[in-house]
């Protein structure tokens, strides 16, 4: 891990000059709708996705629509996998969905390219109509505005790494001399210099994994899709690519759509996390929301593992002051977790009071904190 570390530091210092070419199209997009809003990147509304025969008569059919996993493979031999959808994903956010095996991850997301034809509802991506896109637009849209990271990376085992690389921009018809001066680009990039003319099965799993990292970016695309991308890695790999995919979204600000098992993980990546089962939604939020408010046990023994204190922030354990009480403690945010808080807090004489824009929201004291800290 440390070398691992180390390495990727000093390659990230080595290509902080190369992000100024590649912070690309997206900064010159206009992301502003005509409103002035800031247009989302990927909308998702009303989505279904029905396996099974006369699956399309399921989302038109209150009373299709209404039977549960169970009655809908009983009566229908219908499986929803993905029920009712609908979600925006802002640009250059880190949308993280959750959920356990079979509700329904792997087929939401192939549905936002129509690798898998949805059966109901609708996607935009940058307010386009992705099921409205004819063949050639969809081919545009998969070439040139979304990537996808796949868990076991499917690398072409025949191709070395460069080859693998540049295999999407060769395919759309980029030339030699382009994609071989974007393919090292991309390969410096996430750290791999020097591994050019490797095969596949000469890299360790967390270096195929970049090889797959850089075949995505290497088309330039808007947003990027991961399926559990670092589930095949041990947990020292895995936590560098965490912390390389971190760093790549700092630097690139793709809008990112990552699909993991992990809490931790989706904690450490995501501004915020989809939480499904059995193809619905049950939450959506950041990660002190669903922590602060889970919406039911569901999302609470997801989030059972996690030690509280280091996600859950002063919002979601304040009270309101007392009548009376003394307002003369220290001040802090509300968005402060509640581990950086638990010095200042115990060792205060009175509640430190929870401030937001000159506005007093509430007040933390000792009770508040070991309630939290204790479990
Ligand atoms: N081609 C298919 N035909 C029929 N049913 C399918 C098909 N693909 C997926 N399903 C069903 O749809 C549901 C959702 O599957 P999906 O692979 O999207 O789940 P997932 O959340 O990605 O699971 P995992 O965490 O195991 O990857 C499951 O019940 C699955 O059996
Ligand atoms: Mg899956």
């Amino acid at each position: 891990m440390t070398t691992m570390t180390r390495q990727t530091q000093q390659e990230s210092t080595a290509t902080e000059s190369l992000t100024g070419t590649l912070k690309d199209s997206q900064d010159n997009q206009d992301s502003q709708g005509s409103q002035g809003a800031v247009q989302p990147a990927i909308s998702v509304r009303n989505l279904w996705k029905v396996f099974g025969p006369n699956a399309e008569n399921v989302p038109g059919t209150p009373e299709l629509a209404a039977l549960s996993p169970r009655e809908l493979m009983d009566q229908e031999s219908c499986v929803a996998a993905v029920r009712d959808l609908s979600f925006d994903v802002a640009p250059g956010e880190v949308f993280v969905i959750m959920g356990l095996s079979g509700s329904g991850k792997s087929t939401l997301v192939r549905c936002l390219t129509r690798l898998i034809e949805p059966t109901n509802g609708e996607i935009f991506l940058q307010g386009e109509d992705v099921l409205a896109a004819n063949e050639k637009a969809l081919r545009d849209l998969r070439r040139r505005k979304i990537s996808m990271v796949f868990q076991h990376f499917g690398l072409l085992p025949h191709r070395q790494v460069i080859d693998n690389v540049a295999y999407g921009l060769e395919i759309r018809g980029d030339s030699k001399a382009e994609r071989t001066r974007r393919a090292r680009e991309v390969i410096d990039l996430v750290g791999l210099s020097g591994n050019e003319h490797s095969y596949p099965d000469q890299l360790s799993g967390g270096m195929q994994q970049r090889v797959g990292l850089a075949r995505a970016l290497a088309g330039k695309p808007e947003v990027l899709l991961f399926d559990e991308p670092f589930s095949a890695l041990d947990p020292l790999i895995r936590l560098d690519m965490q912390n390389e995919i971190i760093r790549l979204h700092k630097e690139l600000g793709k809008t990112m759509v990552f699909i993991t098992h992990d809490l931790s993980e989706a904690l450490k990546l995501g501004d915020r996390i989809l939480i499904m089962r059995d193809g619905e939604m049950v939450q959506i939020g950041t990660g002190p929301e669903l922590i602060g408010a889970p919406a039911d046990n569901y999302v609470r023994d997801f989030v059972k593992e996690i030690p509280f204190s280091g996600v859950l922030t002063l919002r979601w354990i304040m009270r309101p002051a007392k009548p009376g009480e003394l307002l003369d403690g220290p001040e802090l945010g509300p968005d402060v977790v509640v581990h950086e808080a638990v010095r200042l807090v115990l060792e205060s004489d009175h509640s430190v009071k929870i401030v937001e824009n000159g506005v007093l929201l509430g007040v933390v004291g000792n009770h508040e904190i070991l309630r939290v800290v204790a479990g």
